[in-house]
């Protein structure tokens, strides 16, 4: 039976960071779906259909990677309705442990499916969608922790101030 795990986010919008983990969870599971989901906690950017468009142009054409959107929806309930055995997250450091741990024992406690945690790539290690959005939108220069379309998204919807 084909393994499935879910990449949830906000990916408002994708970074480079994100990328590396997709990439490295597709090297683990059979079929990845990259969902696009509700964060409670954050006022969001880009629309919903933007952020989806900007992940698929950023990852090309692959095959056993899909992207969705499931904002309004409880993580476990999508993972059950998609039959994925686990949520695959990135991890750049002890703040972001601190955060997911008790997400990931509330999906557990729910539903039972287990979260893996990656360890983020050290060079994306300070990337983060807010910090990228704050740096660009202030004038600095984020070449290379984004895709280049998202360079591009940022530079129509938050021009930088001169
Ligand atoms: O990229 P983010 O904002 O850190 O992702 C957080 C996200 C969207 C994965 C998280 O807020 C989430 O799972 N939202 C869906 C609603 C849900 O299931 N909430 C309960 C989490 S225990």
């Amino acid at each position: 039976m084909a393994t499935i795990c879910v990449c949830p986010g906000s990916y408002d919008p994708v970074t480079n960071g994100h990328l590396d983990v997709i990439e490295r969870a597709s090297t683990l599971f059979d079929e990845v779906v990259v969902a696009v989901l509700y964060n409670p906690a954050k006022t969001g950017t880009f629309p919903v259909a933007r952020r989806i468009e900007l992940i698929q142009q950023a990852l090309g054409s692959r095959p056993r990677v899909r992207v969705e959107s499931f904002a309004g929806r409880l993580l476990v309930d999508v993972c059950q309705d998609l039959g994925a055995g686990a949520i695959v997250k990135g991890l750049r450091g002890s703040t972001d442990f601190a955060f997911e741990l008790p997400m990931a024992l509330m999906n557990r406690h729910l539903t039972g499916v287990e979260t893996v945690f990656l360890p983020g790539n050290p060079a994306y290690e300070h990337v983060s969608s807010s910090l990228i959005k704050e740096v660009h939108a202030l004038g600095g220069d984020i070449t290379g922790l984004v895709p280049d379309v998202v360079l591009a998204a940022l530079r129509e919807a938050l021009p930088q101030r001169d």
